[in-house]
C-alpha cells in the first residue's frame, strides 16, 4: 500500500513557496488518498542544525512550525506529524546508508556546490565546511527510507535529492536483498515560486536576507501588502503574462492563479482586466490575504498559551506512531545486515 513522506526544515515560518509547492499537497492528500494511505510529515530538527542555531530558537521555531502544520489543515487523526529528532532510527539508519553511499554522487548535489562557492566567511558555521552539511542528502534520504516512503510530495529543489535517495534505495538492496522502497517524487504545479525582489533568477527562500523577498503564511494583511508593493516588476506599461520577458509579473500572476485553484481560468485570462501594476498588486494582496487569514487566524489561537499543552501531545503521539513505523522498517534493516540475534 502507498506510504507518502515528507518534511519541512523548523527554521522559521513558511513562505508561500513552501506552502503552494509542498505544504498545500501534503494536505490535499489527506482529502485524496485512501484509508490505508499512510501519511507521515516531519519536522526536519536535524536537518536544520547543518547551519549555526541558537537553541532557543531552535526549540521555539520547532514549536511554531508544528503550529503552522495544524495552523494550514493538517489533523493529527489522519497523518502522523513529528519532529525527526524524536524518531533514533532516522540517524540509525543514516550511518547504514553511509556506508553504501557514493561520495562521487553527493559531490554532484547543487545544494553542495552552492554552499562550497560561497566566500569564505558567507559560509555557514565556521569554517572549514561541516561533514553535516555534505551528508545532508544521506540523511534526507534515511528519512524516507526508514518509512519505506512510495511517494514524497516536495517543490522541485527536491528532485535531485530524491534522485539521491533512489540510489540509496538501489545501493542497500544491492548489497543486502531487496529491503528499501524506491520512491517517486511529486511535484506541484506551483514547483518553484520565484523571489519578490529577484524573480528572473532566485526561488522564494527562507535564508534570503531581504525578508521581503517572501511573503510568510501568517504575515498580516498590511505585511503582505507592503511585500507586495515592493515586488519587483519592470517598466513595461500595463499587465501581459509573459514569463521570459515579465518574470515579476508573471510570478504574481502565478501566485494569484495557484491561490484561486481555478483549473480554467489561465494566467492570460486572468491579467486581461487588470489595467495597472497598482491595480495588479492590489489583487495580489487581496488574494493572498483572503487565503491565508483563516490560517493566520488558527496559527495566533494554536500559538496561545491555551494551546501549548495540546501541541506537545501532538508531537508526542507523532512521535510514537513515527517510531513504529521506523521500526517496521528497522527490524528488516538490521536482520539483513546480520545484526541482532537469528531470527
Ligand atoms: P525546505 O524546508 O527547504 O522546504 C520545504 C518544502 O518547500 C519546498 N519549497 C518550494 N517549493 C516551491 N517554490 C519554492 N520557492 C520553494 N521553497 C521551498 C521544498 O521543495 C520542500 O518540499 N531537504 C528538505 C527537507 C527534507 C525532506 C526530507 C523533504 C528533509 N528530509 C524528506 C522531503 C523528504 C528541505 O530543506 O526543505
Amino acid at each position: 500500500s502507498k506510504v507518502i513522506f515528507s518534511g519541512i526544515q523548523p527554521t522559521g515560518i513558511p513562505h508561500l513557496g513552501n506552502y503552494l509547492g509542498a505544504l498545500r499537497q501534503w494536505v490535499k492528500l489527506q482529502e485524496t488518498e485512501s484509508d490505508d494511505t499512510r501519511l507521515l510529515y516531519s519536522l526536519v530538527d536535524l536537518h536544520a542544525i547543518t547551519v549555526k542555531q541558537d537553541p532557543r530558537q531552535l526549540r521555539q521555531w520547532r514549536h511554531e512550525s508544528l503550529a503552522t502544520l495544524l495552523a494550514i489543515g493538517l489533523d493529527p487523526a489522519r497523518s502522523i506529524i513529528f519532529h525527526q529528532s524524536d524518531v533514533p532510527a532516522h540517524s540509525e539508519l543514516m550511518w547504514i546508508l553511509s556506508c553504501t553511499a557514493s561520495v562521487g554522487h553527493l559531490s554532484r548535489m547543487t545544494q553542495w556546490k552552492s554552499k562550497l562557492a560561497l566566500p569564505e566567511n558567507a559560509k555557514p558555521l565556521d569554517s572549514p565546511l561541516q561533514l553535516g552539511l555534505f551528508s545532508y542528502p544521506v540523511l534526507q534520504a534515511a528519512d524516507i527510507l526508514v518509512h519505506q516512503a512510495t511517494h514524497v510530495p516536495v517543490g522541485e529543489d527536491q528532485s535531485q535529492h530524491l534522485e539521491f535517495t533512489r540510489s540509496c534505495a538501489t545501493g542497500f538492496n544491492h548489497l543486502y536483498g531487496d529491503v528499501l522502497t524506491e520512491p517517486e517524487t511529486i511535484l506541484s504545479p506551483a514547483k518553484r515560486v520565484m523571489s519578490l525582489s529577484k524573480p528572473a533568477d532566485k526561488k522564494m527562500s527562507k535564508s534570503d536576507t531581504n525578508y521581503k523577498s517572501r511573503i510568510l503564511i501568517t504575515d498580516s494583511r498590511e505585511e503582505i501588502q507592503r511585500k507586495v508593493k515592493t515586488a519587483v516588476t519592470d517598466s513595461i506599461d500595463g499587465i501581459t503574462f509573459d514569463p521570459i520577458n515579465r518574470p515579476g509579473i508573471a510570478n504574481l500572476v502565478t501566485i494569484m492563479q495557484y491561490l484561486l485553484e481555478d483549473e480554467l481560468i489561465t494566467p492570460e485570462e486572468l491579467v486581461k482586466d487588470i489595467p495597472t501594476k497598482s491595480a495588479l498588486k492590489d489583487r495580489v494582496t487581496d488574494v493572498i490575504d483572503a487565503h491565508i487569514e483563516p490560517i493566520r487566524e488558527r496559527f495566533n489561537k494554536l500559538m496561545s498559551p491555551d494551546d501549548r499543552d495540546y501541541l506537545i501531545d501532538v508531537a508526542e503521539e507523532g512521535a510514537e506512531m513515527a517510531i513504529t513505523s521506523a521500526e517496521e522498517t528497522m527490524k528488516k534493516v538490521r536482520d539483513a545486515i546480520g545484526f541482532g540475534s537469528a531470527s
